[in-house]
């Protein structure tokens, strides 16, 4: 039985991405390993979720780095190292990880094997708030729906390749609350399919 494909995932909030990944994994869903999940968040109650499925975690904090005068870039070489060096996974899934990564992260993972979730369509609302810039451009009549993508990272936030997009309608009677819960819903089942297809396409092309 050929080894599973391997997954990094790093997050700095509440997980419910990575709960997603994990409980897809263990259904069956998503044919992989998790074998880290990585924090810049040492309160980040996804840390808890992979505990509970009793996956190794690990936490890296810039402040740290900082108070050693120490920079971003050097930070993010120490993640970037970390992950592929006592990791080496086929694939790195950013799952809400609220951190722009630099080139340098990027460089240690040549096979561009490094996926993003980002709550809008390509292009539309790159950065943070993506939702709440959507849901304000809806009311000012600008868009009529929204969406959510997973796609390559590189180093212009949020502008890698596409892997995978989903249109969300939103009614005019939505609430920002209503809105959040429906691409929430949404990202729960993109970011799983977004991986097994990255992870078919690489085995692919092997
Ligand atoms: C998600 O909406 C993700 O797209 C955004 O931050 C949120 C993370 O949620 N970047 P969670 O930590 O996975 O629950």
């Amino acid at each position: 039985m050929a080894s599973l494909p391997t997954i990094a995932i790093l997050i700095s909030g509440s997980g419910s991405n990575l709960q997603a990944l994990i409980d897809a994994t263990q259904s069956g869903k998503l044919r992989a390993n998790i074998v880290v999940v990585g924090s810049n968040r040492k309160a980040a109650y996804g840390l808890e979720r992979a505990n509970k499925a009793g996956i190794p975690t690990r936490t890296f904090s810039l402040k740290q780095f900082k108070d050693q005068g120490k920079t971003r870039v050097d930070f993010d070489i120490y993640v970037a190292k970390t992950i592929q060096e006592e990791y080496k996974p086929d694939l790195v899934v950013l799952a809400g990880f609220m951190h722009i990564l630099s080139p340098e992260f990027l460089s240690f993972f040549p096979q561009n094997n490094v996926m993003n979730l980002h709550p809008a369509l390509p292009g539309q609302f790159d950065g943070a708030h993506a939702i709440e810039r959507a849901y304000d451009a809806f009311k000012k009549g600008d868009i009529q729906h929204t969406g959510v993508m997973v796609h390559k990272v590189i180093a212009d936030v949020d502008r890698g390749q596409v892997i995978l997009q989903r249109n969300i309608p939103i009614e005019k009677d939505d609430t920002l609350e209503d809105l959040e819960k429906r691409i929430h819903s949404v990202e729960h089942e993109i970011i799983v399919e977004g991986a097994q297809k990255f992870l078919d396409e690489l085995t692919a092309s092997e």
